[in-house]
């Protein structure tokens, strides 16, 4: 087995709160139980790409203060570039893939540890896989939707600030007899939607696992009113489709298509078959801030110690986990490829039901 010296952090995909935790514990561990040397790449595979190569030795003494409490990456990151599809300025597009091998190569890492999503650990297996890279995964995403792990860095928070969000909002809904709409993240999975709804209380929950008619809807929204309340709470999430079948999606300036806006469908189409007075909160990337929940903190925690220890077992193309209660690592090319929707008749969507939460279906 190789020896260890000097490993490498990278943070890629989007950013989400609790990221700094995992990079503290990745250099504690590494630091005080291997006496290794971690150098933290800027920018996810982009500091790799750089020359010089774009990147910081790390000291323990950074992480003593606030960041275990600090949502974002001291790194940075970036949820564009894939080095195997590299878009030039003209519009082409490129293989890069080698120049980031190189990267590794000049900083003269004997590991890497990668924190990312279901994208970016994919893209990451692949350089590993190419260039023989020593490769360690540490899952994160708000969108919870990485297959193989009960628990994502970030997703405990994005679910926080969403719960916080529908707390914030039922008093004014009361207070003016409203129908409040909350659009939240999650990509194509509705985890936050459906954890937040419960946790918030919200009475309809939109998800794009769950097909929803508009007149379920309504009917949901009158029979509250029947019952003599004066307002709801419906929350949706962003990959939910209008009625036509057909997202709402935006192409930004950089080319990259995100998803936001179906709220204000979901709020239009209520007040025209019901008659309510709505108004809509599209949450959009407060979810990703605010400080991380002692759960993301936690998790981070473990993941970034365990990170650790499997590299220096030389257990290399395996991300850590987290299944019934223990810390545990899966082979990397499963985890990527185990994308997690919500499940239609799991427990989750049997409580909602259970508590006479309508998901517009029927
Ligand atoms: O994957 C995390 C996520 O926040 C999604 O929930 C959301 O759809 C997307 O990233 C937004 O991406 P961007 O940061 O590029 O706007």
């Amino acid at each position: 087995m190789a020896e260890i010296r000097r490993i490498g952090i990278l943070t890629s995909g989007g950013d989400c709160a609790g990221l700094n935790a995992a990079l503290r514990a990745v250099v504690y561990r590494a630091v005080d139980g291997y006496g290794w040397e971690v150098v933290g790449i800027h920018q996810g595979t982009a500091g790799l790409l750089a020359r010089p190569v774009d990147a910081e030795v790390l000291e323990k003494s950074q992480f003593t203060g606030m960041l275990l409490r600090t949502a974002g990456t001291i790194l940075g990151t970036t949820n564009k570039g894939d080095p195997f599809d590299y878009p030039l300025a003209d519009g082409s597009r490129i293989d890069r893939s080698e120049e980031v091998i190189d990267g590794y190569r000049q900083l003269g890492l004997d590991a890497l540890i990668g924190i990312g999503g279901d994208g970016s650990l994919d893209i990451l297996r692949r350089l590993a896989v190419q260039g023989g890279l020593n490769l360690v995964g540490i899952p994160k995403t708000i969108d919870n939707d990485l297959g193989h792990t009960e628990v994502s860095i970030g997703y405990a928070t994005a679910v926080n600030v969403a719960t916080d969000a529908l707390d914030h909002l039922q008093p004014t809904a009361a207070s003016h007899s409203r129908v409040m709409v909350l659009e939240v993240m999650g990509r194509d999975a509705g985890h936050i939607a459906l954890s937040a709804g419960i946790a918030g209380g919200a009475d309809v929950i939109l998800i794009p696992e769950i097909p929803y008619q508009i007149a379920h809807v309504a009917a949901k929204i009158d029979a509250l009113k029947q019952q003599g309340r004066n307002f709801a709470l419906v929350m949706v999430a962003e990959a939910v489709k209008r009625e036509d079948g057909e997202p709402v999606m935006h192409t930004q300036a950089s080319g990259a298509v995100t998803y936001g806006g179906i709220g204000h469908y979901i709020s239009e189409r209520i007040s025209e078959i019901t008659g309510a007075e709505t108004r809509i909160t599209v949450l959009g990337h407060v979810q990703r801030g605010g400080m991380p929940t002692p759960r993301d903190r936690l998790m981070a925690s473990v993941f970034g110690v365990h990170a650790v220890d499997l590299v220096a077992r030389g257990a290399f193309d395996r991300m850590v986990a987290w299944t019934g209660r223990q810390v545990v690592d899966v082979p990397l090319a499963d985890a990527v490829a185990g994308y997690r929707a919500v499940e239609p008749e799991g427990a989750l969507v049997r409580t909602a039901r259970g508590l006479g939460i309508s998901f517009g279906d029927r």
